[in-house]
């Protein structure tokens, strides 16, 4: 909207954190804080989103690119300040402009929606989003007088006993009428507890010239949740998990045990698909319709067609085709790519390889650096030998091979269609089509084995 604009305050140190990563660059549910802010923002479309980052915070930088405008803020000296970063951009416009933390990931659009049309409704010149609890330890609490009108903002570490144990607090958003707000930032002064410049206290000035403030208490304190510490952090992902997980189900996936899912924001699962408990499936990550997830799986950046099943296996970066299935504890490692109706087994290691239509690999082998045919047959405990020491190396193994159990497929060879390969071979030559391999000492057998073995009474054997 052409009169509306938003800043996100982003460039507080975040020591409570203790972390050497940016505060709002914590991820929830896989996605960073300051991103859910700015991805609920942007469904508002006000004219600018200005962005206040710590100087060289090229992090974040990189992570929003070009969605946002940033201003840098040399030293954090509190969060008027921060926003008064954003004057030489701002000041020169009409309109109200919304200012939020980018460290409260919870907030939706329907919210601010709400905030902007109250605050235009009541025509104030600044409203305030706040919410209450019973806990409201650690924000700024809203003080009104005698008729409910909002007096002031105090916060936690200047409040009296009285003050404390007001529960309605500021959730750090608020809308102002642009010009008024830069007019006023510059009386703000830093004589509090924490000798910091407050946004909040715009308020009090504001109020005492008769300016118009109103406040917009929202009914879900949850959503309002500022995340500080890590302690905080957990809760802010729990709750965002529940919704999550909610609209996976809302749309047609059945979680067995939602509380004990952790998908991350952005996944998409089609419908008809199970999901057991103990799953974690990670950003990046595409399920289809009538896959079965088992418990204790892991998913990463993984694309399952329809119909797979996996059981308790992980799978990073690869991609499973229609009715394909793995496990119970295999494990695709980046750039597996494998074919429809494919089985994989117990106990299997797949990495950087392609498994084309109906291959199997019931049991306990590694295939590494391979590109294998369709109607394949791996035997137990076959190891595909891709490294040398120095040098990575490739395999081809071609449509209806053979490949007996314990083979060891040394790297690199070719292995052509309808070949065979004798089980405990260790091949390391090319296979052409229809031959047999075989690779390992014949079998000889000693006459009279035990006659010839030392009595248990000989001392040499004892
Ligand atoms: C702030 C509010 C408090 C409110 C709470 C809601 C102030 C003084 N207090 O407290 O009333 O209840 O949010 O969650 O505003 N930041 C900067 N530069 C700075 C300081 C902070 O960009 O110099 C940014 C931070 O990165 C953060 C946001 O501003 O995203 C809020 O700062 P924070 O220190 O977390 O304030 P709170 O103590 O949570
Ligand atoms: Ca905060």
């Amino acid at each position: 909207m052409a009169n509306r604009f938003t800043v996100i305050l982003a460039a507080g140190k975040g020591t409570r954190m203790k972390s050497h990563l940016y505060k709002v660059l914590h991820p929830v549910c896989g996605k960073a804080m300051v991103d859910h802010v700015l991805t609920q923002v942007e469904q508002l479309h006000p004219a600018q989103i200005i962005t206040v980052i710590a100087t060289h915070a090229q992090a974040v930088q990189d992570l929003l690119g070009s969605r946002t405008k940033y201003v840098e803020q040399t030293e954090q000296l509190g969060t008027a300040h921060a926003v008064l970063q954003t004057e030489k951009l701002l000041s020169q416009h009409s309109g109200t402009t919304l200012i939020m933390s980018g460290d409260t990931p919870l907030f939706t659009a329907a919210t601010l929606e709400k905030l902007f049309a109250y605050h235009e409704q009541q025509q104030a010149q600044a409203t305030i989003l706040t919410a209450k609890t019973q806990n409201p330890f650690g924000y700024g609490r809203i003080i009104r007088d005698d008729q409910g009108q909002v007096k002031k903002i105090v916060e936690q570490k200047d409040a009296s006993a009285q003050e404390q144990l007001v529960q309605e607090i500021n959730t750090g958003v608020y809308c102002f009428d642009n010009q008024k707000l830069f007019h006023y930032l510059h009386q703000v002064n830093n004589d509090n507890a924490q000798g910091e410049y407050y946004l909040p206290d715009v308020i009090e000035l504001m109020q005492k010239d008769h300016d118009r403030v109103s406040a917009y208490l929202m009914d879900d304190f949850e959503e309002s949740l500022g995340v500080n510490d890590r302690v905080a952090l957990a809760q802010a992902t729990k709750i965002m998990q529940a919704r999550i997980n909610r609209q996976h189900m809302q749309n047609g996936v059945s979680l067995i045990d939602p509380v004990h899912t952790f998908i991350d924001e952005g996944v998409q699962i089609g419908s008809d698909t199970v999901i057991e408990s103990g799953v974690v499936i990670k950003s990046g990550t595409q399920i289809g319709h009538n896959c079965y997830i088992g418990a204790g799986s892991r998913l990463d950046a993984a694309v399952l067609e329809d119909n797979v099943h996996v059981m308790s296996s992980t799978i990073e970066k690869s991609v499973m085709r229609h009715d394909s299935n793995i496990g119970p504890n295999s494990h695709l490692r980046p750039q597996s790519d494998i074919g429809p109706e494919v089985h994989i087994g117990n106990f299997c290691e797949v990495k950087n390889a392609t498994l084309g239509a109906r291959t199997k690999m019931g049991h306990l082998s590694y295939v590494g650096d391979a590109t294998l045919g369709s109607d394949i047959n791996i035997g137990c405990g076959v190891v595909f030998v891709n490294y040398d020491g120095q040098r990575k190396w490739h395999t081809d193994v071609g449509d209806h091979a053979f490949i007996g159990s314990n083979a060891n497929i040394v790297g690199p060879v070719k292995i052509s269609d309808h070949s065979f390969v004798a089980a405990g071979s260790t091949v390391t030559g090319d296979v052409p089509q229809h031959a047999m391999a075989i690779a390992r000492a014949r079998q000889t057998n000693k006459d009279n084995y035990w006659s010839k073995l030392p009595l248990s009474d000989d001392p040499d054997w004892q």
